[in-house]
């Protein structure tokens, strides 16, 4: 898996006492790597970084990613071979009421981790994750692909296409001939066990459904590209093995005409590599929020309502990626159809509220089986 890339390395994550970032420092320890997470404290209740017991598993700091000095000092101390960026603010309807924090966040911030990892004198293999809602949207019925115009109606979207062009200048400024390489990540509607935040469908399902209440849809027309999360972080764990270790690359990828990457004990990185990528569903996959509902329901009966509001405030309607990028210069691909995703979270939930100590095994035994799927599939990650 990952051809051993995170075996006894150190790892930078931010991010690791949310949703996402819980599901991959997890992945990560069991890969064998050595985590320094940071984060804000948890902000939900349960979170699954608690139910993890992960704070005893990896090294856990709290600090705050709009502060430029504890940022550096993190990364320096920590002196990573491989950084995971995900701290954010990443809630579009929070983002209408704290548009300046969440632009502190997720805009400085990143620019904070920029200027920590150019203090770096190692090689280093840095993701930087933003999200699929980074493009200008025009309800395209096509993915939107890696050149498309980047945007965002609303603070969170805007704010993380900011991110992604602070991420792209500081690339072309200052890591054209620095032992550190950069790509960002950008993927789409992420649900799978453990996710406690508000205003998110799968939560909000989960939460419903345990109280015996309805569940309350607000946007049930709007198609998302749905997938589990362990399908973007098995994107952005490739992509950072790929970085670090340029000679997986296939030779027919190596573009001598680029002056990004450059030789690091003789060995060539594929420049291309150093860029945007998104990690998206495959085509079955964009549901609508009312389909993914109905599936839900499949597993945990009950019953939703439509509370759509006329005047709620903008979201985006139509939303699908392209990963045509990601398929032909990593070998990635998905794994788990829409139904598995489903079936998959709903249990992740359903087992843990019936047994709440069950958590770390069912998160670890879900990881396997993903790991094992993928292996199936031939995907690039579990062959090299
Ligand atoms: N969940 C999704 O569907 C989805 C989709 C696309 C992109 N993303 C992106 O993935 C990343 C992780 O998302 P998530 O769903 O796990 O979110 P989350 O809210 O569960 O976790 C956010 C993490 O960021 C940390 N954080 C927030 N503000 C911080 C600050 N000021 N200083 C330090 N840490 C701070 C939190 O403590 C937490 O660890 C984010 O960058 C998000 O934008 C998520």
């Amino acid at each position: 898996m990952f051809a051993e890339a995170f075996r006894n390395k150190t790892v930078w994550l931010s991010g690791h006492t949310g949703f996402k970032g819980a599901w991959l420092a997890q992945w990560l320890l069991e890969l064998g790597a050595n985590v320094h997470g940071f984060a804000l404290e948890p902000d939900t209740e349960p979170a699954l970084f608690d139910q993890l017991g992960l704070a005893k598993r990896l090294h856990h700091q709290i600090a705050d990613i709009r502060d430029p000095a504890a940022v550096r000092e993190s990364v320096k101390k920590s002196q990573p071979d491989f950084v995971f960026h995900l701290a954010a603010q990443p809630l579009v309807r929070l983002s209408y009421e704290q548009p300046l924090e969440t632009y502190a966040t997720n805009v400085m911030g990143t620019a904070h981790v920029l200027e920590a990892l150019r203090g770096l004198k190692k090689p280093c293999a840095a993701v930087l994750v933003t999200t699929d809602k980074c493009y200008e949207n025009r309800e395209w019925l096509h993915g939107y692909r890696e050149e498309d115009p980047l945007g965002g109606h609303d603070p969170y979207s805007s704010s993380k296409a900011a991110a992604e062009i602070a991420i792209s200048a500081w690339r072309r400024s200052f890591f054209k001939n620095h032992p550190v390489k950069i790509a960002s990540a950008r993927a789409g509607n992420v649900i799978g066990g453990g996710d406690w935040a508000k205003d998110r469908i799968m939560p909000d399902c989960i939460r419903a459904l345990q109280a015996g209440q309805p569940i309350l849809v607000r946007n049930k027309a709007a198609t998302r590209p749905w997938q589990h999360v362990l399908e973007p972080l098995s994107g952005y764990l490739w992509l950072a093995a790929r970085l670090y270790q340029p000679l997986a690359a296939p030779k027919r990828l190596v573009s001598p005409k680029s002056d990004e990457g450059g030789s690091e004990g003789g060995s060539t990185l594929n420049p291309q590599l150093a860029s945007a990528f998104n990690f998206g569903p495959a085509h079955e996959a964009n549901r609508t929020v009312a389909e993914l509902v109905a599936e839900v329901l499949k597993h945990w009966p009950g019953r939703w309502e439509d509370q759509s509001d006329p005047k709620a405030v903008h979201e985006a309607g139509l939303l699908q990626l392209s990963t045509d990028k990601a398929h032909a210069l990593l070998g990635w691909s998905p794994v788990w159809p829409f139904s598995t995703t489903v079936e998959r979270t709903v249990a992740w939930y359903r087992d843990t509220a019936a047994n709440p100590q069950t958590a770390h095994a069912l998160t670890t035994r879900q990881i396997e089986q993903y790991q094992t799927a993928a292996a199936r599939a031939h995907v690039a990650w579990t062959t090299k």
